[in-house]
């Protein structure tokens, strides 16, 4: 690799005094244009080879030669981290002055005694010693040689020395990536690659937890379904679950899941069944509706209207006998008459006419009958026994 090769001019010359930093071009490969017959070991290795004294000398050029321009160049062999270089020509003390100044063109040769390339060998260090690691956070592991600056930042990373993450909401290179995710419990998403590291808020799916549920699924990982039963039809909240609108008629619960309970119906189960459902079944959850029928004494399609005046039963088909006393209504449910009949009539139902005409109600005319009957009879007895012992006292006495 010729990647180090350095050319100079004459005219050059720098001066700086390194500390601890490698020397990277000691008595690595050196060549020049060209080691002149005038001085056959002045090679171009002596400029590298640590001796002040020993220097280089090429054939002469300038404007007075046909070659123009001359060459010296180290080879340092490999790609280093170069902090500085020091090139030290020929000190002629009081002669050349001119040269020395670089202003001489007709004739000139070069003799360079000392070139030394500083820096460090390991490109990821840094620092007068070579000691110091360039931050991970440099995309290459390569950093600014004197104070460890990177180039530029790794993804996810910035500031000089790339050592601060991302801003909140941002990551990937230069942190200009907008985080687009819902992360659990709103934390911002991965600083370098914009995943959500602990996972998605309830809802949301995919690395980026940029994906809502689909339609019918919610929370966690979209593990769970949806009920169904939001109004509407409406698709529930991807987050909770929920029905925005409230539940279809029937349902109750946030996430109506919840059935109306026994004796509800409707709407937010705001109502009440009729509580008249034949068997005291409970009315559909839905319209209230008694789908077995009703209960004796009522009709209609919750069975929630009685019976009408002067019917009973069930499917109020059967009649009243219309005799009840003081013509009240028989009872809804058996057609009774639970005050009891209209004189004439007899039976729970007051619908057999009676034998008897007289204005006591039945109960009370049996009894006066029956008591009537028994002080009859009784009478009778007493006047036979009076009468036959009138006749046993109208015979003659006669001593036995
Ligand atoms: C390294 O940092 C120094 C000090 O800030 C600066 O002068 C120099 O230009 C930097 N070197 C490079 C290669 O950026
Ligand atoms: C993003 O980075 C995190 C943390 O380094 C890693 O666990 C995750 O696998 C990366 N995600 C992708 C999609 O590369
Ligand atoms: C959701 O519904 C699907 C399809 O009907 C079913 O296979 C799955 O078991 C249900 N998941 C849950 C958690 O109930
Ligand atoms: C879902 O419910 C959450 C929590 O109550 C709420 O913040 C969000 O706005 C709801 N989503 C929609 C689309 O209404
Ligand atoms: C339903 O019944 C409950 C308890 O018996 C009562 O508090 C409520 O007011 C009734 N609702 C309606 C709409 O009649
Ligand atoms: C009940 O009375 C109505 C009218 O008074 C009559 O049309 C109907 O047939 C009666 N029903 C029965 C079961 O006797």
């Amino acid at each position: 690799m010729h990647i180090g090769t350095l050319s100079i001019t004459w005219t050059s010359l720098i001066l700086i005094v390194t500390s601890g930093y490698d020397d990277l071009s000691a008595n690595k490969n050196a060549q020049q244009y060209r080691t002149g017959i005038s001085c056959p070991v002045c090679v171009a290795t002596n400029a590298v080879d640590g001796d002040i004294k020993t220097c280089t000398r090429g054939e002469s050029f300038g404007t007075l030669y046909p070659e123009k321009s001359t060459w010296w160049y180290v080879d340092l062999g490999g790609r280093y981290n170069v902090y500085n270089i020091r090139i030290q020509f020929k000190d002629y003390g009081e002669m050349y002055t001119v040269r020395q100044r670089g202003y001489e063109t007709n004739s000139v040769f070069t003799e360079l005694c000392g070139v030394t390339v500083t820096g460090c060998v390991r490109l990821d260090v840094y620092g007068s010693n070579c000691d110091k690691p360039c931050s991970n956070n440099c995309p290459e592991p390569r950093c600014n040689i004197s104070n460890g600056a990177c180039y530029n930042c790794a993804p996810g990373w910035m500031g000089d020395f790339c050592k601060s993450k991302c801003l909140f909401g941002y990551y990937g290179s230069k942190c200009v990536q907008k985080c687009v995710g819902h992360c659990k419990e709103n934390e911002p998403c991965n600083h370098i690659n914009g995943t959500c590291d602990n996972g998605c808020l309830d809802g949301w799916i995919g690395v980026n937890c940029d994906k809502p549920c689909l339609p019918g699924k919610y929370g966690s990982r979209c593990l769970y379904n949806c009920t169904g039963n939001c109004l509407n039809d409406e698709t529930c909240n991807i987050t909770t679950g929920e029905c925005h609108s409230g539940c279809k008629t029937g349902y109750k619960g946030g996430i109506c899941d919840k059935e109306c309970s026994p004796g509800t119906y409707g709407q937010g189960c705001l109502n009440n069944c009729s509580g008249h459902c034949l068997n005291d079944a409970a009315c559909t959850i839905t319209t209230g509706s008694c789908d077995l029928g009703c209960q004796a004494g009522y009709i209609g399609k919750l069975c929630e209207k009685e019976c009408s005046p002067g019917t009973y039963g069930q499917g109020c088909s059967n009649n009243c006998s219309g005799h009840c006393l003081n013509d009240a209504a028989c009872s809804i449910t058996t057609g009774s008459c639970d005050q009891g009949c209209q004189a004439g009539y007899i039976g729970r139902l007051c619908d057999k006419a009676s034998t008897h005409t007289d204005t006591f109600n039945e109960n009370c005319n049996s009894s006066f009958y029956i008591a009537g009957l028994s002080f009859l009879i009784l009478i009778i007895i007493v006047l036979v026994s009076v009468l036959f012992f009138l006749i046993r006292l109208d015979k003659p006495f006669c001593p036995i």
